[in-house]
Formats: structure tokens, C-alpha cells, sequence
């Protein structure tokens, strides 16, 4: 049993993923959650050749009581859950008022916000009684600083997230729990195949890597407990003026 636990959602890949690998390097024992096994078992291998522990826990966040039966899960087998990373995300190509479907943006909403919502009211009862509890939750700069062309439910959802860290740390700081609402810009990863327009090598080149990203999040995990990061905002150098596309 590892008292030390970190639970990634959308861990299979990107930023989740780079989450999970660092905070292994850290020393902690990683549960990773996404929808295919596949992929998380390929981190999990990762972390495991490395010298760590990983644990797979497939599950749609969106699926409440799936949420529910791994955090116990997780509990039984790697000990009581020190930090999230809720990294598990989506868009869609169709992203504005004239082309959106109510259907797709209820999935988005589910995924972004109800998804972070029913993970942490998971945990937040064992962190409560340890006194003590990290969430990272992976936002967005579009929820930091309105972005026109992130969608409707993407940037409703997103936006949503600031609140959510606040009101954590307003009730729950008391005992032992904090909150970061990291928004990243471009990131390089397979999200942007969610673009109406999917960006090339080129623009790709310029981007934040899903590991700069991990080296963040384990800022926040590794900082003393007493220090509380509210919100961290990471984008890529800005190009020279004259430059933009
Ligand atoms: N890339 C960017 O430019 C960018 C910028 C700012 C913020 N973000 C945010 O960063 C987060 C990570 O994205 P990324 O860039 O690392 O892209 P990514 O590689 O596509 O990661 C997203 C992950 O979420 C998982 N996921 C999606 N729906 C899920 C669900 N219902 N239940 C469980 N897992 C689910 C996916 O795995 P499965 O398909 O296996 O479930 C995938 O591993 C997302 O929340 C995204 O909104 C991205």
C-alpha cells in the first residue's frame, strides 16, 4: 500500500499521460483512467519498466457509478488517493451556434465539467478525514481568457472549472485540501485532431509539448502542502511581432 497515490483521468495519452509518468518519477504510485486499455496499459508498461507501480482503471468519467467503483477500487489496491490529476477532455469539430448539436454538447459538458465534478466528489471524503488532498484540474487558457473559436460547450465547460478550483479552496483548504485550475494554451497532442481545421507539423512546432505541461502539474503536486497554486497559466512564447499568422 502506497499512501502516496496519484489518480490521472485521460491518462492514455497527451497531457494526462505526461502528468502520470512524471509523478511516477516522483515516487508516486500512479492510477491511470481513460476509456481504452489499451492505451493506458502501454503508460502503465512505461511506468512499471521504470521502476514504478500503475495501476489501469478503465472508465468514462462521465459514467458516475464506474466513477465511483474505481475510486474504490483504487483505494483497495494502491491506498487511500493523495492527489488528482483530471486531465480527461473533449471537443468537437462542430463548435459553433450555427453547427452545434445539443446532443454533442451534453457530452462535452459531461466529460469537462460533471466528469471533474463526480471524480472529486469521490475522493474528497478520504481526503477530507487525512487532512490532506491535491487536485489538479486541466482546464484551459480558452477558460482563462475568452477564445472565440474554442466552442460554445468547450469554453462553457472550461470556464466552468475556475469556480469549481475556487470553491474548493474556500471550503476545503480548512482541511487539507487544495485546488489548481491550470489553464494551458496549444498544446501538441492529439486533442488538436479536434480542430474544425487540424493544425500542421509547422504550427505543431510551436506549441507547448504535453510534457511541459506534466512538469507543471508536478509543481503543484510536489509544493508544500501548505502552499495553494489557484490558478497556473502556461502558453507557448508568443511570436515575434508582425509574425502572427
Ligand atoms: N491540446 C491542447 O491544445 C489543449 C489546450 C488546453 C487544454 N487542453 C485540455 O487538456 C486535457 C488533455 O488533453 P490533451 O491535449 O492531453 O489531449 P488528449 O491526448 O486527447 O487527451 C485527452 C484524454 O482524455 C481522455 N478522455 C476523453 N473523454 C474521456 C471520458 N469520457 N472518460 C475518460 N477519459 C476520457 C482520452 O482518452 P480516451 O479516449 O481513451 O478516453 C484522452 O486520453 C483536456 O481536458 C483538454 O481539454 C488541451
Amino acid at each position: 500500500m502506497d499512501a502516496r497515490t496519484v489518480w490521472v483521468t485521460g491518462a492514455g495519452s497527451g497531457m494526462g499521460r505526461a502528468s502520470a509518468l512524471i509523478a511516477a518519477q516522483d515516487g508516486r504510485a500512479i492510477a491511470l483512467s481513460g476509456r481504452r486499455a489499451g492505451a493506458l496499459e502501454e503508460v502503465a508498461a512505461e511506468i512499471r519498466a521504470a521502476g514504478g507501480t500503475a495501476l489501469v482503471v478503465p472508465l468514462d468519467v462521465a459514467d458516475r457509478a464506474a466513477v465511483k467503483a474505481a475510486a474504490l477500487r483504487i483505494e483497495e489496491e494502491l491506498g487511500s488517493i493523495e492527489a488528482l490529476v483530471l486531465s480527461a477532455g473533449l471537443n468537437s469539430p462542430r463548435r459553433y451556434w450555427r453547427d452545434q448539436d445539443l446532443e454533442e454538447f451534453a457530452a462535452i459538458t459531461d466529460t469537462n465539467l460533471l466528469g471533474p465534478v463526480s471524480v472529486i466528489d469521490a475522493v474528497l471524503p478520504g481526503m477530507r478525514e487525512r487532512g490532506a488532498g491535491t487536485i489538479v484540474l486541466i482546464s484551459s487558457y480558452s477558460a482563462w481568457r475568452f477564445s472565440p473559436d474554442a466552442g460554445a460547450a468547450y469554453s462553457a465547460s472550461k470556464t466552468a472549472l475556475g469556480p469549481l478550483a475556487a470553491t474548493l479552496n474556500a471550503q476545503e483548504n480548512q482541511h487539507g485540501v487544495r485546488a489548481c485550475h491550470l489553464c494551458p494554451g496549444d498544446v501538441d497532442s492529439d486533442f488538436l485532431n479536434q480542430r474544425p481545421e487540424v493544425p500542421g507539423a509547422a504550427d505543431r512546432a510551436v506549441m507547448l509539448s504535453p510534457e511541459d505541461v506534466g512538469r507543471a502539474v508536478s509543481f503543484v503536486l510536489t509544493s508544500p502542502p501548505h502552499v495553494v497554486i489557484d490558478e497556473l497559466v502556461l502558453s507557448p512564447a508568443k511570436p515575434a511581432a508582425g509574425t502572427a499568422a
